[in-house]
């Protein structure tokens, strides 16, 4: 599993300090405000992050621009979960919806269910959630997907695919190589 980055920033303290919402005025810091309750405290390399260190997502543009783990995010649902669990998180008969899931789960224990997998025993219809730990096209995509159905589940992102994204950062390219090896 790719670990969150989280070394001290300088600029991100300096941003916590001074509020998150705060406009940039020399053009290098930016500005962190997005769509949606949860405001990022702290962005690296890409990544934003709330003030629990939780991944978070930065959406912008009236809800049509997306941070680029968002983006994967949603690519990798739509790969990996979206056939029990339903478009844009939705749910199904089978599966729960994990837009209402996500408003109470912090990334720790998505992260236990997703690694482990969970089955309910009391259903009168046995319901098993797969444990995806030994496969790596969720492993190593764990923070994209948390960050989009985060971003779902707090009504900052509506459904389909998001028409415009952040760039992909170069220390996303250089985790994804040494996480699918
Ligand atoms: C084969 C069908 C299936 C697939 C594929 C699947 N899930 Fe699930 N998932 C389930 C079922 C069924 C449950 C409900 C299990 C239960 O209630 O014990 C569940 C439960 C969950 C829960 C807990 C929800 C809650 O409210 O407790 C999370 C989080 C979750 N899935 C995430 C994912 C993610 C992320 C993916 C893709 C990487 C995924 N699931 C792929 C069937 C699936």
């Amino acid at each position: 599993m790719r670990s969150l980055r989280m070394g001290l920033a300088c600029l991100a303290a300096g941003l916590i300090a001074s509020g998150a919402a705060r406009a940039a005025t020399d053009g290098t810091a930016p500005d962190l405000k997005s769509l949606g309750p949860t405001q990022p405290a702290k962005l690296q390399d890409g990544q934003y992050t709330d003030k629990n260190g939780d991944p978070t997502y930065h959406v912008t543009d009236g809800g049509k621009k997306v941070d680029w783990y968002t983006m994967s995010g949603y690519v990798r649902y739509n790969s990996n979960c979206i056939v029990c669990h339903g478009p844009d998180g939705m749910g199904s008969t089978y599966a729960p919806s994990l837009v209402d899931s996500l408003k109470t789960m912090d990334y720790a224990h998505f992260a236990g269910i997703v690694l482990g997998g969970k089955k309910d025993v009391s259903a009168s219809q046995e319901l098993v959630m797969p444990a995806f730990g030994d496969n790596r096209n969720v492993t190593c995509y764990l923070p994209d997907i948390y960050t989009y159905l985060r971003a779902r589940a707090e009504g900052a992102l509506g459904r389909n695919r998001p028409p415009k994204h952040e760039p992909k950062p170069a220390a996303f390219t250089k985790a994804e190589d040494a996480c699918m090896k």
